[in-house]
């Protein structure tokens, strides 16, 4: 077994042990990557300040998200197909977020069904809505969430429209994936998941399938599904979800201070400040650039979540000390479910919870609720 101390080692391990398609679907940024690379060199840019002689016995990373106790100030981010990662991924990463104490989000775009996860998982989840054009589709699943008491709804507003990534079109993405000979051959070398995928009836869009009339296969699939994300999308219609739903109500995909106001003043439990990883605007400044300005705009109103270039422990506390309530993370579980399936996204958890933790008493604070910008130094100019 490889010895694992980052995540830069469980993401070497997810490109070793997943097909081709699948690490570069979740290892891309839309367009030329300027936004994607800059969310994770942004946070590089924040340095964190050193203080000695503190008693750093007692810590602890506990927080809260949306009231309820988290074992650190952090939930897991909607990750479409992650059911392609590994088999029945989005319950792997459900019980390893369960078993670790934070929140887990299902994608409307998961592999297993929102029934699948409820089943399986020993703690509720928050479940993340793609609004499609489609309103008996969107009307049907708020119910099933709500049937499967999920414990908030998290309404994606970034991804009307597609934002390119290149790979994806290269590579012909698909789930499951055309049985082409490259594919076959690429395939043939990840033994373990292959032998997981075989051994799961779940490889289709689980959320969905019922409701595409008329495809038969992943490719129309595939193509049905890009073709259902509303343009129409309006914030009277993110009203009228909001009241259909009626409880905890997340908005993700908030990157400026105006649309933060509008949130805020609309009644928003939470926001998450997000580029979805540098998926959608290439171009787009990076979440924790606009963070400062977004949390100024709510001013106290609801919780606000940093999402976007979380790599490390470091990252975490550069946001708490920012003043978020809250961070999330995407592609740093992914990594670790690739790597080693439900103890990967366990490890990726610890490993993050460590960092932090060790940083924080290196800062000279014992408590994450304490972290402020007095942590930091930030370049002149840099927000
Ligand atoms: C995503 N993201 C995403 N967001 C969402 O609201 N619904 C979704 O289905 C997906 N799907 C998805 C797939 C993959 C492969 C990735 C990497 C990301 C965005 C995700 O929720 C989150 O915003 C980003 O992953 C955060 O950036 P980091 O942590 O990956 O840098």
């Amino acid at each position: 077994m490889p010895v694992v101390t980052c995540i830069q080692d469980l993401k070497d391990l997810h490109r070793k042990r997943t097909p081709k398609m699948f690490y570069d679907y979740c290892e891309s940024g839309s367009y030329t990557e300027q936004t994607f690379r800059e969310n994770t060199s942004d946070f590089a840019q924040i340095r964190l300040r050193q203080k000695v002689a503190v008693d750093m016995s007692g810590r602890t990373t506990e927080g809260t998200m949306l009231g309820r106790k988290a074992a650190m100030p952090l939930a897991l981010s909607p990750v479409g197909m992650t059911g392609m990662q590994r088999a029945d991924g989005e319950i792997k990463a459900a019980r390893a977020a369960a078993k670790f104490g934070v929140p887990y989000t299902l994608s409307t775009m998961s592999i297993c069904s929102i029934e699948d996860v409820h089943a399986a998982s020993p703690e509720p989840f928050w479940f993340q809505l793609y609004v499609m054009k489609d309103a008996e589709f969107v009307d049907a699943i708020v119910e099933r969430a709500k049937r499967a008491q999920c414990s908030a709804l998290v309404l994606t507003l970034d991804l009307q429209i597609l934002g390119q990534r290149h790979k994806d079109l290269k590579n012909g993405l698909s789930a499951p994936p055309r049985l082409t000979l490259p594919n076959i051959v690429n395939m043939a070398t990840k033994v373990q998941w292959g032998l997981e995928m075989l051994g799961t009836r779940r490889r289709f869009f689980g959320n969905i399938v019922g409701h595409a009339k008329g495809v038969s296969d992943a490719a129309s699939l595939m193509t049905w599904t890009s073709e259902q994300f509303d343009p129409q999308l309006d914030w009277a219609k993110v009203a009228r979800i909001r009241d259909q739903w009626g409880g905890k109500f997340i908005l993700k995909g908030i990157l400026d201070a105006e649309d933060a106001r509008i949130a805020a003043d609309f009644g928003a439990d939470a926001i998450i400040v997000s580029n979805h990883g540098g998926r959608q605007l290439d171009g787009a400044l990076s979440s924790i650039r606009m963070l400062p300005s977004i949390l100024e705009a709510v001013g106290g109103r609801c919780e606000v979540y940093l999402d976007s270039g979380i790599r490390q422990g470091q990252d975490i506390l550069k946001a708490l000390a920012l003043g978020a309530t809250g961070t999330m993370i995407g592609r740093a579980y992914i990594h670790g479910l690739g790597a080693m399936g439900q103890q990967g996204v366990e490890t990726a958890l610890e490993i993050l919870r460590k960092e932090l933790d060790t940083s924080m008493a290196l800062c000279g604070e014992r408590d994450v609720a304490n972290l402020r910008r007095g942590n930091l130094m930030i370049p002149k100019g840099f927000f």
